[in-house]
């Protein structure tokens, strides 16, 4: 069995990490392997840097050099062996979280981002070498949960102590938003729009219908 991966994108109160566990459960169910990850983080060294970029301040540069890096050795650790092993990788956020939070959340350079994507995604098909013939690595499927700024402005004012993203104002995660957006035209077969702004169990119908359309599931 080949593997899949698909990763898990949204602002900050989206309302994604329930869906993610239901799709392992259901995953699971099918007799498939399941590697349940996140990013940034996945690793012990990219755990590490998530720490960082989650509660140091720094500039939007440094915070994409540090999630890429990060990316990096989760790629190579963890995602990259699970689908060489026919797993499903469930993903809870990938590079779309850099474009849309480094890049139009922050204002780093959506150029700069696209060759850090090439460079750190640029998977050998040996997993190692940079000079044998490269594949970009990215996900077969991207489920964006979207739901207004405000909707998840109002989600999150009930939750927990926020870390340097979540403190944010409205503003950013509009803009973040209009990022994923951006991504999503980019490449419009690998994402699939998920309608967040409804009550939990028809987000997960809509999840559900996903992967059933995409043969994913029965
Ligand atoms: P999140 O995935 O929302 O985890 P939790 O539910 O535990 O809060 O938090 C990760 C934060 O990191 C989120 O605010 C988005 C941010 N982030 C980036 O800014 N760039 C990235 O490349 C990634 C992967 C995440």
């Amino acid at each position: 069995m080949s593997g899949i991966f698909i990763s898990f994108e949204g602002i900050d109160g989206a309302g994604k990490s329930t869906h993610i566990d239901g799709l392992a459960d259901a995953f699971q169910r099918q007799g498939r392997a399941v590697t349940l990850t996140r990013e940034p983080g996945g690793t012990p060294l990219a755990e590490q840097l998530r720490k960082m970029v989650l509660n140091d301040a720094m500039d939007p540069m440094t915070e994409a050099l540090l999630v890429f890096a990060a990316r990096r050795d989760h790629v190579q650790q963890v995602i990259q062996p699970a689908l060489n092993r026919g797993d499903v990788v469930l993903c809870d956020r990938f590079s779309d979280a850099t474009f849309a939070y480094q890049g139009a959340g922050r204002g780093f350079d959506w150029q700069i981002l696209a060759q850090l994507e090439n460079w750190v995604q640029g998977m050998a098909v040996d997993g190692n070498s940079t000079d044998s013939p490269q594949t970009l690595l990215k996900p077969h499927l991207t489920l964006w949960f979207d739901l207004p700024a405000h909707v998840a402005a109002e989600r999150l004012s009930v939750a927990r102590v926020a870390d340097r993203f979540e403190a944010q104002p409205q503003k950013f995660f509009e803009k973040v938003a209009g990022g994923y957006a951006r991504r999503l035209d980019e490449d419009p077969s690998r994402f699939a729009r998920i309608n967040a702004d409804q009550d939990p169990r028809a987000v997960w119908q809509g999840v559900l219908g996903c992967m059933q359309s995409r043969g994913y599931l029965p």
